[in-house]
Order: C-alpha cells, then structure tokens, then sequence
C-alpha cells in the first residue's frame, strides 16, 4: 500500500503545530530545538510518572499544555546520542511513527540531545524509518483501515540544520523505501490475484523509470531450454513467466551485477504436497523475486550509477494431471540432468535455469540470487539473519558489510564437497533434495552446480521474507527484506 505520507524539510525556528516529535537522550537530555518549546519541566514530570528514561526507541506520548500552538508532544528516547548507528536512525523514524498513529499534521525536531547536528544522511534515515513504518497491507480491510499504522494521509515537516542536505539524501531514501514497500506489497498479495502472468505486468511497470524490462512466455522458456523451471510449473493451469529487468546506470561496457529471484507464486509442494496447516504461508514464496523487483526500483528510482539486471522465474507449483512426479528426470539448461526426488524442492529447479541463462547472456560482474528456498534455513536461523552462502569471499565480505550497516544481516554458511556428494544421484547427475540434514546447505550445493565461473551468493530468505520479524520499521507480514541491503551493497562497491 503507498501511504500517501509527504515529507518536507525545513530550517528549526518553524512555529510548532499539530503533533511535534523531539528526541531525547538518556537523564532526558534535550536539544535546543526541543528546549526552545518550553516543555521541559513538563516532560520531566510526565517522564517520572510514566518511568521514561530516554532509553534508546521508548516514546513518550503528551497532550501540549494550554496556551502553545501545537497540540501533541511525542518524546523518542535515543539512549547516548553519540551511540546512534544508521538503522538506529531508521528505528528511531519508525518508534516515532509508530507513536503517532493517525496524526495528520507532523512537525519532527530532527537534533540529536547533545547539541550535534544529525548528518543530513541521518535525517533521511529518520524520515525513511518513518515511511517504513507507516506502511500497513489493508487494502481488503473493508471497515476501520489498521490503526497505529499512520495509514491517513500525513503530512510531516522535518526542521533540521541543513534541510537541502537532507532533501538531497531524501530523494535517495525516498526511492529506496519505494522499492521496499513494493516488495512487502507483492509479497503480501494473495496468490489468487498475483499469478505469473500478474507478477510480470507488475515488474512491467518498472519500464516507467527507464528500467527495459523482458517477459519471456511459454514458447521462448521452451526455446530457451528451461526445462527445470517449466516442469515446476507444469501442473498448474497457470503458464509462467520469467521477467528481465535491466537498469542501465553504468559505463555501457560494464558487467552488469545481477540479481536472480525466486517466484514460486504459490507453492503447493506439488505432487509431494506439503501439509494443510499454515500452507497459505506458500503466497509468500515469491518473496526472492519481489525484493528482486523492489530493487531494481530503488536502483532505477535514485538513479544508481550501476549496470544492474534482474531475472525472476515466476511459475506457480500445483499438483494435477500434468503434473511433475517424483523419479521424472529433467534436463536442465545446462545438460546436466536432475532427478526430482520430491516435487516440494522446486525453487532451486527454477533458479537453475536462470543461474545458466544469466551467465551466458549477460557474463555479469557477480550474481547474487535470493529465494524462500528451505524451511531448514528457519530451524537453523530463524527469522533474524537470512542464510547466505557463497563461491567468493570478496562478495561474501560485501553482503557481510552492508547487512552489518543495514540491520538486514547475513550470516555466512559453508559449502563443501562433502556436502555436495548428498545429492548425487542413482540415475542422472543429481537429485534435487539432499535427504534429512543440512537441507539449506545441499539446496545450495544444488545451485552451486549450476555457477561455471562468476562469483555467485545465495541468499536463502525463508525466514526473513515473510512471515516476519516484527520490528520498529517493519509491521507486515512481507517485510520486503533485502532491497536496503542489495541496495547498500551495490552503493558501497559497485557505483562507478
Ligand atoms: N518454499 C519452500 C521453503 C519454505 C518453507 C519457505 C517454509 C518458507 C517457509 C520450499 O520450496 C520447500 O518446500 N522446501 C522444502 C525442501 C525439502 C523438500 C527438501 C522444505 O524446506 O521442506
Ligand atoms: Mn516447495
Ligand atoms: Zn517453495
């Protein structure tokens, strides 16, 4: 849902109105800009009562005093200022919002309680943080829209010490907190609305910003030899798609970087079908292709100076007549031939193909892909850090970085012969499951198979993507994890 929020930068010294937001360090210390309202002795009574500190994301929520021109007074806690890292900034945005629920007319102190001034970078993080937070998945709530969420229209002025710094820094985030926010909106959309065909209209629409964006049906994916992908998707009367999406913001000689999702519009299990209880989860197993999309449309949004290329394969995974079955044997684009063991592993059936179409077509710089590819990555890691494993420790280092700065983290898992030997297979090259252990790391060793030469991540999303962890700048069930971090990633090493 685009929640109809706008932001505005200003310089401090604005009459207050509406709701006013000040930061306050730990002992309640406040900025000048906070100071100047006058407020001070009644924050430090109502702290007491309500035993606010001033801990970093606590807020504190005032009706103003008579006789000042605004009317509510939120106070976040920073905890030490000094302390504050970049998603710190992020939460701090999201804590507010969250306090504010439906208030109409925002005015933020942006200031940090010691007296330094917030980089401009900060400011927008805030403010990102805020967007973030304000976003809420109810368009068939038919009655009251989610409350809490700011889901009305807001308007939210900003007063901090360089506001054309910030502005600048906005007009990045901004694009950046787009892209999150289509990803959480395609994940959380049901699968009877968002089949493959619909899923690639909407990556479609990324043409707009420039992005040159590719759908290949039926006839070309055959042609095209991608016969792992097109046997996952045989058993549904839904055909699929893969999408191509190229922003070209680099020297035009340049690899691109590329990123590869996985599309499962709904998984079924097919013929090995999964259990009825929580199977409306499986709307969610295009969670890789949507932070996918969501990406491309942050990079094209803020006009990333990168040659970057996005492939999805969007098929739907249904048990019928023409369905898959267990001991069928495909040959996938590469020659090498799978035997399918258990029609429920088909994500890595479809990421194959694309990892061997994206190699010869475009010879990227890296390719990075992301999929809810195992449950096993949830017993492993839960819902915090997605498993992330890699043929390069260069690329590993750079995902490793930019989690670490986004609060979207990684944490690296092996591969190794030894595992690869799990999925050897009696009567083709291999099979597409591994047997009862160590299930995230033979899907991988499986993709693995597929990477001739370039450096390569796997990023298994499962339980990060949905179904997710409630934080200060996420409250929706698809949290369009990945975009800030893929983001940060290619801003950090590979803008020209
Ligand atoms: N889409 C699922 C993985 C999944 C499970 C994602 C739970 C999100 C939450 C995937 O296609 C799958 O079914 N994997 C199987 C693999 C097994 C058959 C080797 C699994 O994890 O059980
Ligand atoms: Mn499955
Ligand atoms: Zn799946």
């Amino acid at each position: 849902m685009t929640v109809p929020t706008t932001f505005s930068f200003a310089k401090p010294g604005r009459k207050p109105t509406g709701t006013v937001v000040v930061l306050a360090g730990a002992d309640l210390l406040l900025g000048s800009q906070a100071r100047a309202l006058g407020v001070t002795d009644l924050i430090i009574r109502a702290a007491a009562t309500a035993s606010f500190t001033g801990k970093a994301m606590a807020t504190l929520d005032l009706l103003a005093p008579a006789g000042t021109d605004f009317d509510r007074l939120i106070v976040v806690g920073t905890g030490n200022p000094a302390g504050l890292s970049e998603y710190d900034w992020l939460r701090l945005g999201g804590a507010a919002m969250g306090a504010l629920g439906r208030a109409k007319s925002v005015m933020v102190l942006a200031e940090r309680p010691d007296g330094k001034r917030p980089a401009p970078g900060q400011v927008a993080d805030f403010a990102l943080g805020m967007r973030l937070r304000a976003y809420a998945y109810d368009k068939f709530k038919t009655g009251k829209k989610s409350a809490g969420a700011g889901a009305s229209k807001a308007a939210i002025t900003i007063t901090c010490a360089d506001p054309s710094g910030a502005r600048k820094a906005w007009s990045a985030a901004e694009a950046i907190g787009e892209g999150v926010v289509l990803a959480r909106d395609l994940v959380n959309e049901p699968a009877n609305l968002l089949g493959p065909v619909e899923f690639a209209r909407k990556a479609s629409e990324l043409k707009k910003l420039g992005v040159k964006v590719q759908i290949l049906a039926e006839p070309e994916l055959k042609k095209l030899d991608m016969a792992a992908l097109l046997g996952v998707s045989q058993g549904s009367s839904r055909p699929p798609r893969v999408a191509v999406m190229q922003w070209q913001g680099g020297k035009a000689k340049d690899a691109p970087v590329t990123f590869i999702g996985k599309g499962v519009v709904f998984d079924t299990g097919g013929i090995s079908i999964k259990p009825a209880a929580n199977m409306e989860n499986m709307k969610g197993d295009m969670g890789g292709a949507a932070t996918v999309v969501g990406l491309m449309k942050a990079l094209a949004g803020r006009k990333a100076k990168v040659n970057a290329v996005g492939i999805i394969g969007l098929v739907e995974n249904m048990p019928d007549g023409a369905a898959q079955r267990p001991g069928d044997i495909v040959t996938a684009k590469s020659g090498k031939t799978i035997e399918i063991i258990n029609t429920d592993a088909e994500g890595r059936l479809v990421l194959c193909d694309l990892l061997t179409y994206a190699e010869e077509r475009f010879k990227p710089k890296l390719m990075v892909d992301l999929a809810t590819l195992t449950g096993a990555i949830l017993v492993a890691l839960g819902n915090y850090y997605a498993g992330m494993f890699a043929n390069d420790d260069g690329l590993a280092e750079a995902l490793l970085t930019a989690g670490r700065e986004t609060g979207e983290g990684v944490w690296r898992m092996p591969l190794d012969p030894e595992y690869d030997k799990m999925i050897d297979s009696k009567f083709a090259d291999m099979k597409n499951v591994g047997g009862r252990y160590a299930g995230s790391v033979t899907a991988a060793q499986f993709l693995q198979r597929f990477v001739e030469k370039t450096p390569w991540a796997h990023l298994d999303v499962a339980g990060t993507a949905m179904d997710s962890r409630q934080t200060e700048i996420n409250q929706s069930w698809g949290s369009g994890w990945g975009v800030r971090l893929l983001d940060r990633m290619v801003a950090d090493r590979y803008e020209t």
